[in-house]
């Protein structure tokens, strides 16, 4: 096994025994998976959503049920392979009824997350949504302003540990099931996407 492998494995078998998270309980009594992510372990793009909803609590696979669809057909447009790709969550663990992060959830799993970005060493940050928009931003190119109605498709030079990094925020994948008028906006962001790479 390589270190990459080895490093996120290890922070696999953390999060499966989380037990300082509230979410844990949940993930117990429900008998369902935490998710930690999906994808090339070298991956240029890394893809960071919110939380697991109920797909993919029950399989352990990020965005695999609606909006996972919509993921895959953007990714689609430009050609993007979701292998070739790394796509995760700030928050491993459901929360339930997938309501709105609390702020205490983001702190108690980003830790992971950074740990993630540090072993993968993405080029580019695709943000799914203003969550976690909101938390890479502030890590990592922090004099950004604006909401993601503005941010969405352009990016933004940021500093990570590990150097350089483009973050690009992009709307969370399921707005386009409720409001189908985003996802020419999407489409053209996903382009933009695609230019970076
Ligand atoms: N929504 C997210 O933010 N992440 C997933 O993995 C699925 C839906």
């Amino acid at each position: 096994m390589n270190s990459k492998t080895e490093e996120l494995k290890k922070i696999r078998d953390e999060v499966f025994n989380f037990k300082e998270s509230p979410l844990y309980a949940e993930r117990v009594k429900n008998n369902v998976f935490p998710v930690l992510g999906e994808g090339s372990h070298d991956a240029k793009v890394m893809f960071i959503g919110e939380a697991p909803g109920k797909n993919e609590a029950a399989t352990g696979k990020p965005f695999c049920g609606a909006a996972g669809r919509v993921l895959d057909e953007l990714l689609a447009s430009v050609n993007i392979l979701r292998k070739d790709v790394y796509v995760t969550n700030i928050v491993k663990d459901r929360p339930p009824m997938n309501r709105d992060l609390f702020p205490d959830e983001i702190a108690l799993y980003s830790p992971f997350l950074m740990r993630q970005i540090d072993v993968i060493q993405p080029k580019v940050i695709a943000t799914l949504g203003r969550f976690s928009m909101q938390y890479i931003l502030e890590k990592f190119a922090p004099l950004t302003t604006g909401g993601i109605s503005v941010l969405h498709g352009q990016a933004v030079e940021g500093k990570a540990p590990y150097g350089k990094i483009i973050v690009l925020p992009l709307f969370h994948p399921a707005a386009a099931l409720y409001k189908p008028d985003l996802k020419d906006a999407m489409k053209k962001d996903v382009k933009a996407l695609a230019a970076l790479i």
